[in-house]
């Protein structure tokens, strides 16, 4: 756990995302956990999205999400602060013929608004946000302006970095890498992303739910990961071997059931746009 405790330079995410966008794909083929919690998260946008024709991904990066669902014949307008994320989202989509059906834009989160001229109120049939709303300073817009560019009744899937934590709480994270137990805790954590750190927020489900009630019921709530320890952890899982399949069933299996739902790392929320 040595290099976790090394101090490194706190930047804006989209510039540390600029620099490991070229590497964003190993990342996840080389971190178990990182690779779990990508293929729940995929899934269940990929259910929600389903009825959807023309979506909106708000922190796509490099189009994991954003270029399945081209590929499932949707058409996706994809945001991310981080241009480097999107120019490599561009080139793989024109790799994989998908280019005709996606647009980019470099916005992050809070400037929305900026689409609402563009493509109008309500136009978009679905939404999603995967890892990259902890990122916004806060939520206080972020429900509203969301809300005006989805038509009513639309989905929109969020996964945001949760306060409690299971896992960290039963391996006493927080006492050997302090930094992200006990930020998590209090609400505001700095991420190592590539090698530089990034100010992030975690939030309590009360937060949540106060934030995006006005303009969105609940439909489904998930742990991603619910039971295994997050990805900055995944070392402990090393010697799990043949193991690590079974955690990972035993994870899906509990993922959407209470108390799990709510005790993951990130917590995924599926919301529906009130009329
Ligand atoms: C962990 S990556 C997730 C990327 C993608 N959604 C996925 O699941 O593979 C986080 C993403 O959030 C983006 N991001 C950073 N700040 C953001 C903000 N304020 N609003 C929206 N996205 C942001 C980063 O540039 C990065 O691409």
């Amino acid at each position: 756990m040595r290099a976790q405790t090394v101090r490194k330079e706190v930047v804006e995410a989209a510039a540390a995302y600029d620099t490991l966008a070229p590497r964003y794909e190993d990342l996840i083929s080389e971190n178990a956990v990182i690779a779990h919690s990508a293929r729940m998260s995929l899934e269940i946008v990929s259910r929600a999205m389903s009825d959807g024709e023309f979506l909106l991904e708000i922190g796509s990066g490099i189009g994991r999400e954003t270029l399945e669902l081209a590929a499932q014949g949707k058409r996706v307008v994809a945001c991310d602060p981080s241009r480097e994320s999107l120019r490599l989202l561009r080139d793989r989509a024109i790799s994989r013929g998908l280019s005709d059906r996606i647009l980019t834009r470099p916005i992050p989160a809070s400037s929305l608004r900026e689409l609402l001229k563009e493509f109008g109120p309500h136009s978009f049939d679905g939404s999603f946000s995967s890892f990259a709303l902890s990122y916004e300073p806060s939520l206080r817009t972020f429900p509203d302006d969301v809300w005006r560019l989805l038509r009513p009744g639309a989905p929109l899937f969020c996964s945001i970095l949760n306060r409690l934590c299971l896992a960290e709480l039963l391996t006493g994270a927080a006492l050997w890498v302090p930094r992200r137990g006990f930020g998590r805790l209090l609400g505001t954590v700095n991420l190592s992303v590539d090698q530089f750190s990034v100010q992030a927020r975690a939030y309590a489900t009360r937060e949540v739910l106060d934030a995006f009630r006005p303009r969105f019921e609940v439909a489904g709530i998930w742990g991603l990961p619910a039971i295994i320890p997050p990805h900055y952890l995944n070392r402990l899982l090393g010697p799990a071997g043949g193991l690590r399949a079974g955690l990972e069933n035993l994870d899906r299996s509990v993922n959407s059931r209470w108390p799990f739902c709510r005790l993951g790392s990130h917590t995924g929320w599926l919301f529906v746009s009130r009329p």
